[in-house]
């Protein structure tokens, strides 16, 4: 199906199933430690080995020699494949750093051997007991000193969003020079982990020339074609399967190590074997958000009119990678008539830097909503009414384009109305709660809505069962649950009569799980699928299928009324689709808005901070079920505390690694350090987005989140760091 208009009344519309706010499907499995995971799938495979990755101890260089003999005579070895005796692999999507294979070492932690015995214990022994030769070779690991000459990222043609090179609108040096009010600041972001709970692991097993890899992965698609081409085997002797995910915020959207070691070690030793990545290996063998260096300019007029805005930014990456496109939501969330992007990329040599929940637009609106609210004061003017000041209805790039809903307006007066915004104290530093200084801070929050091409099979049995197959994956998101829901609705069918399947590269290939275009995209594939179905139905009855209607577990027409499953009792109907989306997201503007509004506590002796109470409103078109997209956001809520406050990877610059690789080095934030959290969905439908009219939220709640948590402690402290994470040494 074609999606080239917007959508018009459809039975989704109808909203019995769709829109509620249903538990998860997979709740009870996840919590009962029923699902399993890839790394536990015990059953898929029998007489399954461990391997055991070993990372490199250099950071830039070559190896020179990998010597196996002790570790081969240890006890319960089977195996060991080392990257001398591997030619260079082909690097699979989005990959910026070879994962194995060959003589040169990229970064620090770059897997140089598997170690594959009977037990994970055997094998992890044996692996201290490899010894390799390396010729180091000088690397550069200090953004700081590499940004100095940094070259810039080239501009793209100017779509207004997508590339993100230098972009200018009129002249806005011009402008800044003659603003009366000016803002010209710097702020540096860190490096962060996903510090997912699930780390990667897969299990592979070899039948022939066929391969089947049990992994977790978020894009299945990808991954697929990925393998493919790093073993170097046709598609279709390549199957993943990646039901339940632990987690991936990004770095699992492609294949790792892990999936790759386990295909070659299970190859060698003609026998099925299972690899997970240990926590210290997925700081510096996986990839991470890159670090930045920012500077916002803003110039305005008296009353809080924008008249210049320039954002840029420089992160660093190995030399195939990309930047981090921090400078993104900055060409669409204000007005201002002149305006300036751009961005540079410095080369580092340290771990590949990737996508991480919300890229882009997370650390760019850590900075882009400090420096709005650094602004507002300079303006003496409310930081809620500033924004509302330079709301934009068009693309301020390219005012012929409009948004297709834009209500950043709404969230901001209802989320001040909320959270009884009128009655903070504007003035820092004035509000003592016992030994708490206290604050409170807001900030916007945007993220653009994607859409990618999704495919779902549809099957309907003679007892009326429906059953959803497609490759998209669940990270924990809610995918099982919102794809039974459009299934049922689509179907005229209760929760219970839907069976929904995913993960597997054996199903039509889906959106899967990334930049928020997962919910939306996935089950509109599954909409289209369900047109299809329905039509072959009314086509076994006998009945028009304009006039069919499905409701109650039947079929109507006029007077007949048929229970479903008898369309399937003389064999199951089964109808495939993918949705595919044509320019309709280029001729608007598609994008999520929120407000976040934040109270928190800064204890006046040691300046440890708390957050006391979060509140998010966000517009993001129909929420497919209240539930689960309220999870997406307090979770990201949660996460944008953490880099507002904890998360940071600590470069060692000398020796090019991230020092702090496990969760007690590296301190993440959870639900229970934030006692109260509320999200509100405005009402919306976006007929522009997909039939289902939905949009993404679940990296909306990360986007803004952060600022606000540093706009609530500089208004608790009268201090203004630019340095994030905000770790207390910063206010001593
Ligand atoms: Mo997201 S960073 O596209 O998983």
């Amino acid at each position: 199906m074609k999606f080239d208009q917007p959508a018009g009344q459809n039975p989704i519309d109808q909203l019995k199933v769709v829109g509620k706010p249903t538990d998860r499907i997979d709740g009870k499995y996840k919590t009962t430690g029923t699902a399993p995971y890839a790394y536990e799938r015990h059953d898929v495979a029998a007489n399954q080995a461990y391997g055991y990755v070993l990372g490199a101890s250099i950071a830039k260089g070559r190896v020179r020699a990998i010597h196996t003999e002790d570790a081969k005579r240890a006890p319960g070895v089977l195996g060991i494949v080392t990257t001398l005796e591997t030619p260079r692999l082909e690097r699979g999507m989005m990959n910026a750093a070879y994962l194995f294979g060959g003589d040169q070492i990229q970064h620090y932690h770059q897997a140089v051997a598997v170690v594959v015995a009977e037990t994970f214990e055997q094998a992890r022994a044996a692996a201290f007991l490899v010894a390799v030769d390396y010729t180091p070779d000088a690397g550069k690991f200090d953004l700081a000193v590499e940004a100095k000459g940094a070259p810039p990222v080239p501009g793209d043609s100017g779509e207004g969003s997508g590339g993100d090179g230098e972009e200018r609108v009129g002249d806005f040096e011009g402008a800044f020079a003659q603003a009366p009010v000016t803002l010209d600041e710097r702020y540096t972001t860190a490096d962060e982990s996903h510090a997912m709970m699930e780390p990667h692991a897969t299990i592979a097993a070899w039948d022939g020339d066929k391969v089947t890899l049990w992994t977790s992965n978020q894009m299945i698609g990808w991954g697929h074609g990925s393998l493919a081409k790093i073993l170097g085997v046709p598609k279709e002797n390549v199957r993943l399967d990646s039901p339940y995910v632990g987690g991936g915020f990004g770095g699992k959207l492609f294949v790792r190590a892990d999936a790759v070691l386990a295909a070659l070690a299970a190859k060698a030793l003609k026998r099925p074997v299972k690899v997970a990545l240990t926590r210290p290996l997925i700081a510096n063998n996986t990839t991470h958000r890159p670090a930045t260096i920012q500077r916002v300019r803003i110039g305005a007029t008296k009353d809080g009119t924008i008249t210049a805005i320039a954002h840029e930014s420089t992160s660093g990456n190995l030399p195939d990678g990309d930047p981090e496109t921090a400078v993104s939501q900055t060409k669409l969330l204000y007005a201002g008539a002149n305006r300036l992007t751009a961005m540079k990329l410095a080369h580092l040599d340290l771990p590949e830097g990737n996508a991480m929940r919300a890229p882009g637009e997370a650390p760019g609106l850590m900075v882009l909503e400090v420096a709005m609210d650094e602004m507002a004061e300079k303006l003496g003017m409310d930081p809620v009414e500033f924004r509302i000041r330079n709301d934009t209805q068009v693309d301020p790039q390219d005012p012929k384009r409009p948004f297709s809903k834009r209500d950043l307006v709404g969230c901001l007066r209802l989320g001040a109305e909320t959270f009884g915004w009128a009655k903070r104290n504007p003035r820092p530093g004035q509000v003592r709660d016992g030994q708490w200084l206290v604050g409170h801070g807001m900030a916007a929050a945007f993220r653009n809505n994607m859409v990618l091409k999704s495919g779902a099979r549809v099957r309907l049995d003679g007892d009326g069962t429906v059953t959803v197959e497609t490759d998209m994956t669940d990270i924990g998101t809610g995918s099982y649950t919102i794809i039974a829901q459009t299934a049922a609705e689509m179907m005229g069918v209760t929760l219970d009569r839907v069976v929904v399947r995913l993960g597997d590269s054996a199903f039509p290939v889906s959106s899967g799980s990334g930049g928020q275009f997962g919910a939306n995209s996935s089950t509109a594939g599954v909409y289209a699928a369900c047109v299809k179905l329905r039509e072959a139905v009314a086509q076994r009855l006998g009945i028009n299928s304009e006039d069919a209607v499905f409701a109650d577990g039947q079929v109507r027409a006029g007077n007949r009324a048929v229970p479903l499953g008898e369309a399937a009792a003389q064999g199951a109907l089964s109808a495939e689709d993918t949705i595919e989306f044509g320019d309709l997201s280029k001729k608007q503007q598609q994008s999520t808005f929120g407000a976040h509004f934040v109270e928190v506590g800064v204890d006046a002796d040691t300046a440890e901070i708390r957050v006391r109470r979060m509140l998010a409103v966000c517009a993001a078109g129909r929420i497919l079920n209240p539930k689960s997209a309220r999870s997406q956001v307090i979770g990201g809520m949660v996460m944008g505390t953490g880099a507002a406050l904890m998360e940071e990877l600590a470069v060692d610059t000398k020796r090019g690694f991230f020092a702090n690789h496990d969760l007690a080095g590296y301190e993440v934030p959870v639900h229970a350090d934030i006692p109260h959290q509320e999200v509100i969905f405005l009402d919306e439908v976006d007929p522009m987005s997909s039939p289902m009219k939905a949009k993404g939220v679940g990296e909306l709640g990360i986007c803004g989140v952060g600022a606000a948590v540093a706009n609530a402690v500089y208004n608790a402290t009268g201090i203004r760091v630019r340095d994030y994470p905000l770790t207390l040494d910063k206010f001593l």
